[in-house]
């Protein structure tokens, strides 16, 4: 898993995968910079974890060698990122590309980016969401696996969305385990015109 700030989805796979009958488990968490809550929770559940900051290199390109490098070490089948604040660059696509996937807190295709709940609640939006996707060479373009949807109430607007950020949340983390779940027990078809429509296969 890849993470970058308090890992509270981490922790509900984290929490999800201590029971076997899950099917996955968490090998590795990895993040772009220490000090985080993340990386204190991986540190509780006796996970390995590794640090690459882009600060430390000369080049984002050998920054994200460098993650791939660290990624692979731990030879996942899937990478998770939830809350990993950095775009994934070229290698570390070719590498995991298909079986890479993120959690952001919008309905994609709305509100990309790294403000998705912020930019919801400016736009004016009544109901936004969580969406899990598989990642491509875009900024959250990637085919959707599953989405939940959150409404927006008046006083959101009164704390720039901490209160929704919050709420989103609590759906975002169940809906990350049901879909890694899923994923690792039974995997995925993609299907449709363009290869856009992501089937989890019946259990
Ligand atoms: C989650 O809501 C996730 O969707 C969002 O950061 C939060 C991380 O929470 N990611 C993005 O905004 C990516 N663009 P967590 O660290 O408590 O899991």
């Amino acid at each position: 898993m890849l993470v970058s700030g308090s890992g509270s989805n981490l922790q509900a796979l984290l929490d999800a995968a201590s029971q076997p009958a899950y099917g996955a488990r968490i090998v590795a968490v990895g993040a772009d910079r220490t000090g985080i809550e993340g990386l204190a929770r991986a540190e509780r559940a006796g996970v390995p974890y590794f640090v690459r900051r882009l600060k430390d290199h000369a080049t984002r390109a050998e920054w994200d060698a460098a993650l791939t490098a660290a990624t692979a070490e731990h030879r996942p089948d899937l990478v998770v990122s939830a809350g990993f604040m950095k775009v994934l660059g070229r290698e570390f696509l070719a590498r995991y590309g298909g079986r890479l996937v993120n959690t952001h807190p919008a309905l994609l295709p709305s509100f990309p980016g790294a403000d998705g709940v912020r930019d919801a609640l400016a736009y004016g939006a009544k109901v936004t969401g969580c969406t899990v996707h598989l990642v491509d060479d875009g900024v959250d373009t990637g085919p959707v696996i599953a989405q939940r949807a959150v409404e927006i109430r008046d006083e959101d607007h009164l704390d720039e969305g901490a209160a929704l950020h919050e709420r989103i949340k609590e759906v975002e983390r169940g809906l990350l385990v049901e879909v890694v779940g899923r994923l690792a027990r039974g995997g995925y078809r993609i299907e449709g015109p363009g290869g856009r429509r992501v089937r989890l296969r019946e259990e």
